[in-house]
């Protein structure tokens, strides 16, 4: 089933330098980037889109760091695309993500970790539509997904 994720480069990995490599990553994989927007997060789109965490202790650090400079959201489309990236991203915390995956191999603490990628069905729409309207989204045809899916 062909998916579309909401992935997000965090203030960090702009700061760091790392868009180029990270992109790479997807696109490498086989997944396709159908919208991409460099933007300065304001504190009130922060804290929409971490709303599930309002109440937890992180959440007025988390909203701080997101808002700080620039972050890089992305809308990547590709079969079962949310999992898969939820895959490549790694876990939450980097000392306790796989080498090999994206806070894995960048990351080295929670409150830094690289990336934002939607966790289910839902938040993937939820998420793709705060940040994008529908004309910013690209569909197109890859020529050669013939190589990348059966
Ligand atoms: P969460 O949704 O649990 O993780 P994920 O990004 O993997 O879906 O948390 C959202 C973000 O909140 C997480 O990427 C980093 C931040 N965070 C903290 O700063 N401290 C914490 O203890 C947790 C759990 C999250
Ligand atoms: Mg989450």
């Amino acid at each position: 089933m062909i998916q579309k994720s909401f992935v997000m480069m965090k203030p960090d990995a702009v700061q760091r330098r790392l868009m180029g490599k990270i992109m790479s990553r997807f696109e490498e994989k086989g997944l396709q980037i159908v919208a991409v927007k460099l933007m300065q997060i304001d504190e009130e789109l922060a804290k929409t889109h971490y709303g599930e965490h309002a109440d937890k202790p992180f959440f007025p650090s988390l909203v701080e760091y997101i808002t700080s400079s620039p972050a890089l959201a992305m809308v990547i489309e590709g079969e079962e695309a949310i999992t898969t990236i939820r895959k490549l991203v790694g876990a939450t915390n980097p000392l306790e993500a796989d080498l090999g995956t994206i806070r894995g191999d960048y990351g080295m603490n929670t409150g830094r970790n690289i990336i934002h990628a939607s966790d289910s069905p839902a938040s993937a729409e939820r998420e793709i539509g705060l940040f994008f309207n529908e004309d910013e989204i690209c569909d197109y045809q890859i020529v050669d997904n013939d190589l990348i899916y059966e």
